[in-house]
């Protein structure tokens, strides 16, 4: 399996990591490491709910892959007492698909509807009245017989999560009482995933190596989980009963993850910005068609790491590579080259 397949797994094989993994979610606020601010400000809205014996305000859950929107999500769930429903976007294709769910939901369920960005309009319009009123108006039928029935639902908690929050239109995100953008872990946390992992499977790390492995994760705790895997692997040829930083080490050699944990594809993004396209500006679109991928994954899944961590800087004529870009792929950095903010008003290639 080669690095990229490694990292981001195909929809059916992420599905059976998942299932691989569940068992690993904390299930509690307490035991969720990280995403303090957002722990504290559901901490405050679930025991204000609880004391009102009310359902729980609609919340999104923003960020890239792999930060634990869903794991945060069960654990919303968890706390409340609550049924989880879980489905997503692209799954939910007709009105009816969300009907269907929505009139079986019980009071105080949570409804998780996984990439929320992605609904159809027609879907996406159902759920207004829905969140606002607990009411479903639908239409029966086609053409002059077409009539709308109205249907009390019972009250609910929609928690959406999306990777692009920035899609979410104002009259669905309006509705929404609660939006938190989630952060990427320092290198501590993932060290605390780390050995919570290691310890949920009974295997020894040492704290270094933990460390080591926190900060070669891209700052996502699904991607520490999965590296650890594959140490696991090196180290356990090796008989080794502890795993420590030469097994790590050993591991990110084999995978070419880089001591900012970036992976061949984030290297190569970089270079196509830096030598095909003279550093920049250059639009998502082109560099995807340059590397023959989706542009959604590079602004869903690679971008926001690039641009957290200054390889890339965003401006309104597109994406441009930083000094430490190049510094990175050892070619030498013409501060000269870019006089190319000055375009303010063109429009921007997302
Ligand atoms: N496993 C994956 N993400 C986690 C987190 N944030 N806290 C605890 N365990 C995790």
């Amino acid at each position: 399996m080669d690095n990229y397949e490694d990292r981001f797994l195909s929809p059916e094989e992420d599905i059976k990591d998942e299932v691989n993994t569940i068992n690993l979610r904390p299930k509690i606020l307490k035991d969720y490491i990280g995403q303090d601010k957002i722990k504290k400000k559901l901490e405050v809205s679930i025991k204000a709910a609880k004391m009102r014996k009310e359902h729980l305000d609609h919340i999104i859950l923003a960020g890239p892959p792999g930060l634990g929107k869903t794991t945060m999500a069960g654990v919303i769930a968890n706390e409340m007492g609550s049924n989880i429903i879980i489905t997503s976007g692209p799954v939910l294709e007709k009105a009816g698909d969300l009907a269907a769910i929505l009139t079986n939901l019980n009071t105080g369920d949570i409804l998780f509807i996984d990439e929320i960005h992605r609904l159809n309009r027609s879907v996406e319009e159902i759920l207004y009245s829905a969140m606002e009123d607990f009411q479903l108006d639908i239409m029966i039928g086609k053409g002059p017989t077409a009539r709308s029935i109205r249907i009390d639902l019972k009250p609910f908690t929609l928690i959406g999560a999306t990777t692009r929050l920035g899609l979410i239109a104002a009259p669905l995100r309006s509705r929404f009482g609660i939006i938190l953008e989630m952060d990427f872990y320092p290198p501590e946390e993932l060290q605390l995933v780390i050995e919570r992992t290691c310890g949920l499977l009974g295997m020894n790390i040492e704290k270094d190596a933990s460390f080591t492995l926190g900060k070669s994760s891209r700052g996502t705790p699904r991607i520490a989980n999965r590296l650890l895997k594959r140490v696991r692997d090196v180290a356990q040829i090796k008989n080794k009963e502890i795993i420590d930083s030469d097994d790590v080490n050993e591991t990110m050699k084999i995978l070419e993850i880089d001591r900012y944990g970036l992976d061949q594809m984030d290297r190569k993004i970089l270079d196509v910005i830096i030598n095909n396209y003279n550093g920049g500006p250059v639009g998502i679109r082109a560099i995807a068609s340059s590397l023959g991928i989706e542009p959604d994954s590079i602004s869903e899944v690679y971008e926001p790491y690039l641009l957290q961590n200054s390889f890339i800087i965003r401006g309104p004529r597109g994406r441009m590579a930083t000094e430490k870009a190049y510094n990175l792929l050892n070619i030498p950095f013409n501060p000269d080259v870019p006089s190319l903010w000055e375009d303010k008003n063109a429009k921007q290639d997302m």
